[in-house]
């Protein structure tokens, strides 16, 4: 199923600065088997334009669709299942709970799910995170390095095997090795057939991109939807 932006305005009221759009009439389509990169300047709304793709940020105006629904019009407990069932999303800062342990961490999205842990779901979290080389600790994440703690958010969102990733900047925290390696990843994830969108400014991602798009000040610059 296709994902799919149409037109999107999002704005926010700053004080004093009247409002901000950060989306500007944005469109754009992601591909089932595609690894689409986001570029753009600091503040252009690459952030935004994935949290409205994940019916996190609500725009004022426009539509998100994945196939026929419009995920943008669901009611929010409806937004929520659609979100835990369809999409794994890595955010900027991470979001983890500094409460819980490596694994309590990546074992979050099937709490939401079910009571009970689903068979299976325990082995596919260690596999997850020996696959992106995170050293097994106890403790709090927080006690672990930024790098670690970004690679435990990719393994959190890919628990559930999301046919969409949507990963805000996943290697900024990586050294080169690791960055590779999480880029390839997110190259393969696609080419099984996954929708992958990827915010980023590291050029080992960009280089593994089937299509770029750019932001300037909330808007698609035009041509800029380019085929890698
Ligand atoms: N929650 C928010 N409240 C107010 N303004 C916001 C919020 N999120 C983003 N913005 C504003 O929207 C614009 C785009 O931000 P963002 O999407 O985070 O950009 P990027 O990820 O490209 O750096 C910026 O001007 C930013 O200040
Ligand atoms: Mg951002």
């Amino acid at each position: 199923m296709t994902l799919a932006a149409h037109a999107l305005r999002l704005s926010f009221s700053h004080s004093g600065a009247g409002s901000i759009h950060a989306l500007d009439d944005v469109s754009a389509q992601f591909a089932v088997g595609e690894l689409t990169v986001i570029v753009g300047p600091s503040g252009s709304g690459k952030s935004s334009l994935l949290h409205a793709l994940a019916g996190i940020a609500l725009p004022q105006l426009g539509q998100v669709t994945f196939g026929t629904t419009v995920v943008n019009a669901l009611p929010e407990p409806q937004r929520d299942a659609w979100r835990l069932r369809h999409c794994g999303m890595v955010f900027q800062d991470f979001r983890l709970i500094d409460e819980l342990d490596v694994l309590g961490n990546v074992l979050l999205p099937a709490q939401f799910q079910s009571a009970r842990l689903p068979n299976g779901l325990l082995s596919r979290a260690q596999q997850l995170l020996e696959q992106f080389m995170v050293p097994r600790r106890l403790g709090s994440v927080a006690r672990l390095s930024r790098g670690e703690q970004q690679r435990v958010a990719l393994a959190r969102a890919l628990l559930l095997d999301p046919s969409l990733i949507l990963a805000d900047e996943p290697t900024a925290s990586l050294d080169a090795e690791n960055g590779q390696h999480i880029a390839m990843a997110l190259k393969t994830l696609a080419h099984d057939g996954k929708t992958v969108v990827v915010v980023s400014h590291d050029d080992k991602v960009v280089a593994l991109a089937d299509r770029i798009v750019t932001l300037k000040a909330g808007r698609v610059q035009s041509g800029s939807v380019v085929l890698g």
